[in-house]
């Protein structure tokens, strides 16, 4: 059986301050939580949220990870640098880093390389635009991320894959629970192919886009949704807390 991972992506939100108010509001709601729980917070956030997290069942996460181990990367932050502060996961190839700064299925495929070297555990991103699913190209598209992506994994029961559609990230259309578990088993086929079938089985899924305290019970009772990746309603605590208690 896969355990459930609920992860919150803060993406360019709070502040170091501001992030450790937010799990300290968190810690009491989430302590009885039956799945993983994940806070992935801005790269200056992460001391101050790694002394937040201590003594809970929250994890740390980052929202990125550069590929070399160290030189001369300006603004870019290494995976020890994450590690002397307890980050243990980190998302890798989200839509907005291939949108907005270049990312690519072969930059994701050294990030994601890099990561499981240093021993980070990463939640890497797939999913397809509104047009590529409107033309047929769900697929496809997802092949060739998936590819590529994870391309020279050696220990792949080590990753987290998260299924993110662009059309439903930040935009309030979720995918149907159909659709995402249709999507999601189609990534599972392929993680079968590139790894084996029973690698495949045990390697966790998340969907996100749009997940909420209100639609989350619906995608989580889905038999290939391993959890979630959660951007807006991450930021409040009782919202995320809802979501991470799907089961309740
Ligand atoms: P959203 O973001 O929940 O705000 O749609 C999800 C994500 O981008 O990871």
């Amino acid at each position: 059986m896969r355990t459930p991972i609920i992860a919150g992506n803060w993406k360019m939100n709070n502040t170091a301050k501001e992030g450790a108010a937010l799990v300290e509001a968190l810690k009491p709601l989430v302590k009885d939580a039956a799945c993983d729980v994940v806070v992935c917070v801005p790269a200056i956030d992460i001391p101050a949220v790694a002394q937040a997290v201590q003594g809970s069942n929250i994890r740390l996460g980052a929202q990125n990870v550069h590929f070399a181990q160290k030189g001369a990367f300006t603004g870019e932050i290494s995976a020890d640098m994450l590690l002397e502060y307890g980050v243990q996961y980190v998302i890798i190839g989200h839509s907005e880093r291939r949108q907005y700064f270049g990312e690519t299925d072969e930059t994701v495929n050294k990030r994601v390389l890099r990561a499981l070297e240093a021993g980070l555990l990463p939640i890497v991103c797939v999913g397809e635009t509104l047009s590529e699913r409107e033309t047929g190209k769900t697929e496809a598209v997802l092949l060739k991320s998936l590819t590529e992506g994870l391309k020279d994994v050696q220990s792949p029961e080590k990753l987290i894959i998260a299924y993110e559609p662009v059309w439903a990230i930040g935009t309030g259309k979720t995918a149907t629970a159909e659709q995402a578990n249709e999507t999601i088993g189609y990534i599972r086929s392929v993680l079968a192919k590139l790894f084996s079938p029973a690698i495949a089985q045990t390697i966790r899924i998340q969907y996100g886009g749009s997940m909420n305290a209100g639609n989350c019970k619906q995608l989580m009772s889905m038999p290939e949704i391993d959890g979630g990746l959660i951007g807006g309603a991450s930021l409040k605590p009782m919202d995320f807390s809802a979501i991470v208690h799907f089961d309740k």
